[in-house]
């Protein structure tokens, strides 16, 4: 798509958390601005792989608990499995609306749209901070029945959302039922608040919106929300598969809050 090229000589943080997956859809402008922040933070593809777990047992959780609609905003490169992928494996049935306003995401969209047959994804190129826009679309209203609970996923995206984010959460879950949950996963400082204030800084001086939230901004973000057990921690030590604790050290490697809230 001519206008992927046209963004190649800037960092995108899709193409950035790509590279910090291993992936190869990234540019050298990602890949000059991914190692600047190894040499800060040299243990953020453990991060990166723990959000990404974070995600899976999260949708798992969702899918055992009934949700059958999801709503994903920032969803990222695909990379497999993807969250249609782990919901339709226990609910084959799932409908799911990826949303992202990186140019690569749209072009891959293709591997995000292969929905089971007896389920139905679709794929919508917006921006988190227009809840309208994603709420209106036809891809989410063909989708997603909005009287019926959705599972809204906002993972590793709200720390690239430097506004209001406490209440453009809210302006999504006035607009799901009861019984509907919200997963978020974002980056803190409370472990490491030097190391976490030079990598925001890289991020900005190349243009992109990047900011930490600390525990009681992030705890704010689940505003009249019930949370989930166990309620905000690292993402590892959420319901963590019965794998052993990892370390206390372990924590300030990931730098991340992680929860799961549900509106009553
Ligand atoms: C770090 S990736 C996370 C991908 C995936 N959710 C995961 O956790 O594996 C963040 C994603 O959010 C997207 N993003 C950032 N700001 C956004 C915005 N304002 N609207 C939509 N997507 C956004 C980026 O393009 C990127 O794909």
């Amino acid at each position: 798509m001519g206008n992927v090229n046209q963004e190649s000589d800037r960092p995108h943080p899709a193409r950035m958390y790509d590279y910090f997956l291993g992936g190869t859809n990234n540019y050298d402008a990602d890949r000059s601005a991914a190692k600047e922040i190894l040499g800060v933070w040299p243990t953020i593809q453990v991060a990166a792989r723990v959000n990404r777990a974070f995600m899976q047992r999260s949708t798992q959780f969702l899918a055992s608990a009934g949700i059958r609609q999801f709503l994903d905003i920032g969803t990222g490169i695909p990379t497999e499995p993807n969250l249609h992928q782990i919901a339709q494996n226990l609910a084959p049935d799932a409908r799911i609306v990826y949303v992202d306003n990186d140019p690569i995401v749209l072009a891959q969209s293709h591997a995000l749209i292969a929905s089971h047959p007896d389920g139905a994804t679709a794929y919508l190129h917006a921006d988190a901070t227009d809840p309208d826009s994603i709420l209106r679309s036809p891809q989410l209203r063909d989708t997603i029945d909005l009287s019926q609970p959705v599972g809204l996923s906002l993972i590793a995206l709200s720390h690239f959302i430097d506004g209001d984010a406490t209440q453009l959460v809210g302006t999504y879950l006035d607009a799901f039922a009861p019984g509907s949950y919200v997963v978020i996963c974002q980056v803190t400082g409370d472990y490491d608040p030097a190391q976490v204030a030079v990598v925001r800084e890289i991020y900005r001086a190349r243009g992109i919106n990047a900011r930490e939230r600390n525990r009681e901004e992030f705890a704010a973000l689940f505003h009249d929300l019930e949370l989930v057990e166990p309620g905000i921690v690292p993402p590892h030590r959420w319901r963590p598969n019965g794998i052993i604790s990892p370390p206390e050290s372990h924590d300030a490697k990931v730098s991340c809050y992680a929860a799961v809230g549900r509106k009553p």
